[in-house]
């Protein structure tokens, strides 16, 4: 197995390999990637989502809503401007799906005002069981919020199932296939195992591929998965938008990049090791593909969006009071002095800033 320097080597406790790859391949020789990657990230017992792997300053990696509370003032803004958009519909249904610990739920839910609150019906989507249960903890009991691990429902509940859906970094999350050109078709990435090491096996793919004539050994992502799930959730009764947080580009834009530029592996708040290493002990993510998803979204950086929800005027008040209060150092000017400091992680084109907004409205 090649082990790229961008990939750091870590290893794992002994054995655990053997287990992991019990659990998961059973008495099969090989898994496809995307089945592989699903159990590294989500299986029940070994997936890393299902042990410690959380977002965070304590967890193993800073989405937007962790690095403080301006993300979410700002998304608060856009929702309650969507809800008036809708013409304020009352119940008002908000899903959240990914919402890991429910830093944003509860920023959301703390930021919008008095009349959209009461109209607010909340829900946080998340499979993992324990950032689930740290979600509850926070946010029981708290006016219009519920909580639920599947998404779309597989049942129609009473009222809408949902006016808008919000994701932050969930479809960089979902499995992927990889698939490796041979020039005039395509073998799909396999996992399996020799000698005690998890190995990748190229097999010829099965199936259509929509995706045109590549030079031989160029990889790309197939992103099944995070197309379907948007597929149905944009099937969802009442949905007027989807909205989704994340890195993307397009499927050109990857095929000439090596494919740890679009796979990155994340632990501790460090990049990773290769995907076939310390399996369900680090996140494996990969850059959305936009051209894979369905319908016709519109696409705009997240500092963008940021700015049209209001950054700029908050960011100009901040600006004001830090400069007014940083002589005495007071608790005012030192929240300004975070929320401006907030808000270059938020807008760095290079970090934060870049990811893409892609919203579905209807
Ligand atoms: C990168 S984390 C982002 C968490 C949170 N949105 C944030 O910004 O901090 C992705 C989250 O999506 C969750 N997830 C993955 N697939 C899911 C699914 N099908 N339904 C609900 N949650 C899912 C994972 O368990 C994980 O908590």
């Amino acid at each position: 197995m090649s082990s790229p320097a961008n990939w750091r080597s870590e290893g794992e406790p002994p054995g655990e390999i053997e287990e992991f790859w019990r659990e998961l391949a059973g008495t099969r020789d090989t898994v496809r990637f995307d089945e592989y990657v699903a159990g590294c990230l989500y299986h029940p017992l070994v997936g890393f989502y299902s042990r410690s792997g959380r977002s965070g300053r304590d967890g193993d990696f800073l989405t937007s809503p962790e690095v403080g509370p301006l993300f979410g003032t700002l998304v608060a803004r856009a929702v309650e401007a969507w809800w008036e958009q809708i013409g304020r519909p009352d119940p008002f249904a908000v899903v959240e799906v990914g919402a890991g610990r429910g830093t944003l739920a509860a920023e959301v839910l703390g930021e919008v005002g008095e009349a959209c609150a009461e109209a607010l019906r909340y829900r946080l989507v998340e499979v993992s069981a324990p950032q689930l249960e740290i979600a509850r903890a926070r946010l029981e009991g708290v006016r219009g919020v519920d909580f639920g691990s599947e998404w779309p429902p597989a049942r129609r509940t009473v009222g809408p199932a949902a006016h808008v859906v919000i994701a932050n970094e969930l479809l960089d999350n979902l499995a992927f296939r990889v698939l490796q050109s041979t020039g005039d078709g395509w073998d799909e990435l396999h996992v399996g195992m020799v000698d005690g090491e998890l190995v990748e096996i190229l097999l010829p793919v099965t199936g259509e591929v929509p995706f045109p004539r590549l030079p031989p050994g160029v990889r790309i992502p197939w992103q099944v998965e995070a197309a379907t799930w948007v597929e149905r959730t944009l099937a969802v009764e009442g949905l007027r938008r989807l909205v989704c947080f994340d890195y993307a580009r397009t499927t050109a834009e990857m095929a000439p990049r090596r494919w740890w530029e679009w796979v990155r592996t994340y632990r501790g708040h460090r990049r990773g090791s290769h995907p076939l290493e310390s399996p369900g002990r680090q996140d494996i993510t990969c850059d959305v593909a936009l051209d894979q998803l369905p319908g016709r979204p519109t696409v705009v950086t997240q500092a963008e969006f940021l700015r049209e929800a209001g950054l700029d005027e908050i960011t100009a008040e901040a600006e004001r009071i830090w400069l007014e209060g940083a002589a005495r150092g007071d608790l005012e000017a030192l929240a300004a002095r975070s929320s401006l400091s907030e808000a270059r992680a938020l807008t760095d084109p290079g970090g934060l800033g870049g990811f893409k907004v892609i919203q579905w409205v209807r």
